[in-house]
């Protein structure tokens, strides 16, 4: 298999084949085609709960934008040595979860010398991210029901994305380590404070991680960013903010040249036990 993944059948849970053109299941015959532009969709009907699920496509060029940006390039980096200081590989088979349009998993693959898979419920994600990176396995697929082997992964990672501590546990080696980002209280506060009349102060600190996990690490990191015009229209078309926002407001953003926001984020280790 590719990159020395394991790959589960969506439909059944055999172990998947692959050949030049599909991945399929040599049981029960499952098959699943490669698109052109190279990603696989492995998500069958029954588990999309709408047509398009996940991420539009204008927020997804709208992230594409901002993070070629460089604007979360610290994130990035931060997350990358938290993955190489954990790995109990040196080259690991690496999963990221939510994977969007694939800036974080690219920089992992090379900086962290990981065969990766990317998987993201949104189609229009994992066809994007094939043009970030051949290298990797891009997949559509639900995080609730991953298509990996039981203990095939020796880091997973979720960035901004949902975690689920059961099902990325089983997908895990006992030893391997979850990489979890969630963003802090003062996230983008100026922004949201601008966009609403008032911010409640919701204390955010990541979820407890359930029994199957040791938290090796759990950090908390904060820098100032400096956004012009495009960057902050970028930001707001990829953030749930854009579709809050009265139009008043939006205009207002819209002819700001230049904000200067706070990036607030939790980076969390978390060892398979
Ligand atoms: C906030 S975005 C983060 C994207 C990327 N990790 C990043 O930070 O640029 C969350 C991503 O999770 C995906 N997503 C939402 N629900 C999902 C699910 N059940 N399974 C897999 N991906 C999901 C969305 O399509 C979206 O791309």
């Amino acid at each position: 298999m590719h990159n020395g993944l394991r790959l589960m059948c969506p439909v059944c849970g055999e172990e998947l084949q692959e050949d030049e053109h599909r991945l399929f299941c040599l049981k029960k015959g499952h098959s699943f085609d490669k698109a052109r532009q190279g990603y696989v969709n492995l998500l069958p009907v029954q588990n999309k709960h709408s047509l398009s699920p996940g991420d539009t496509k204008e927020m997804l060029s709208a992230r594409r934008s901002f993070l070629d940006s460089g604007s979360y390039e610290p994130v990035c980096r931060t997350v990358a040595d938290t993955i190489k200081k954990y790995s109990p590989s040196s080259s690991p088979v690496l999963a990221d979860i939510g994977c969007g349009e694939g800036y974080y998993t690219a920089f992992f693959r090379k900086y962290c010398n990981a065969s990766c898979v990317g998987i993201d419920i949104s189609k229009n994600g994992a066809r994007m991210a094939c043009s970030r990176d051949r290298n990797i396995l891009w997949l559509v697929a639900t995080a609730s029901r991953l298509p990996l082997c039981d203990g095939s992964v020796d880091v997973l990672c979720a960035m901004f994305s949902l975690f689920l501590p059961d099902e990325y546990a089983r997908v895990l080696k006992k030893g391997g380590c979850a990489v979890e980002v969630t963003v802090g209280t003062e996230h983008l506060i100026e922004l949201k404070s601008i966009i609403y009349d008032e911010v409640f102060e919701q204390h955010k600190h990541p979820a407890p991680c359930g029994e199957l996990f040791d938290e090796a690490e759990c950090r908390e990191y904060k820098y100032k960013l400096t956004l012009n015009n495009g960057e902050l229209r970028a930001l707001l078309l990829m953030t749930p903010h854009f579709w809050r926002i009265r139009r008043e407001k939006r205009e207002q953003l819209e002819a700001t040249e230049e904000l200067t926001l706070t990036v607030h984020y939790w980076v969390r280790a978390l060892i398979r036990k």
